[in-house]
């Protein structure tokens, strides 16, 4: 039985849902032996962190696009570990970040999911630029109706405008809208604004303790067209 019924769009988070952000880890690794894995979760955390209080503070005020606060969170992490980071090892690392392999899985879920007549799209945090390049790169370019920033609004997930553009964009409510990330805290705060969701759990981490739960729960993006059968 399907279990995601009425769903007529979905719509994917992009860093670490679509894009794999491990490359970026083995080029840390590379430059900071010891190093990486600490560098790319810390740099990942404060990235995040930094897309809350920009959006929590003074309306908005404050707000920088995701490139700089990723540009930015590298710095600060690097600082907080003791790592020098030159000039010429802070441009390859935001340069890989810049041109993300897709998991393998993506192509075929996406070239599924429109043989079935869904819409399909992103809904990220990350600007314009930035996913336009990813698209490119990851070899997506055709397969995606919507690719939706949040940069117009300057304001990050999770407040819920930004979830409200993907309704915006798709003309469609929520409960119609099937939203996939594998980040536990955008899955959470997609499902409490109304979407059906699919928190794709990769690497087997625990999910956020707020009472919530997400509508399902996969370990591959596969899971989705499992979802629609
Ligand atoms: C995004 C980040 C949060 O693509 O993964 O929105």
């Amino acid at each position: 039985m399907e279990k995601m019924p009425g769903v007529r769009a979905v719509l994917f988070d992009a860093y670490g849902t679509l894009f794999d952000v491990y490359s970026v880890g083995v080029l840390a690794e590379k430059l900071f032996p010891g190093h990486g894995q600490a560098l790319s979760v810390l740099w990942r955390d404060k990235q995040i962190e930094y897309t809350r209080l920009v959006t929590t503070s003074n309306d908005g005020a404050h707000y920088q696009p995701f490139w700089d606060l990723t540009r930015a969170g590298l710095r600060y992490a690097c600082k907080r570990l003791g790592l020098t980071l030159t000039p010429a090892f802070e441009a390859q690392l935001m340069d890989q970040y810049r041109h993300l392999t897709a998991f393998p899985e993506n192509i075929a879920v996406l070239q599924d999911l429109k043989a079935r007549g869904l819409a399909t799209g992103i809904l990220s945090n990350g600007d314009p630029a930035m996913l336009q390049a990813a698209v490119q790169s990851a070899g997506l370019v055709g397969l995606l109706d919507y690719v939706i920033s949040v940069d117009s609004l300057r304001k990050y997930k999770t407040h819920p405008a930004a979830y409200a553009l993907g309704e915006q964009a798709t003309s469609l409510p929520a409960a119609q809208i099937g939203f996939v990330s594998c980040n536990s805290w955008d899955a959470l705060a997609a499902t409490w604004y109304g979407f059906r969701t699919l928190w794709v759990n990769r690497y087997a981490l625990p999910f956020e303790e707020l009472g919530t739960q997400p509508s399902h729960t996969g370990s591959s993006l596969r899971d989705v067209t499992l979802l629609l059968s």
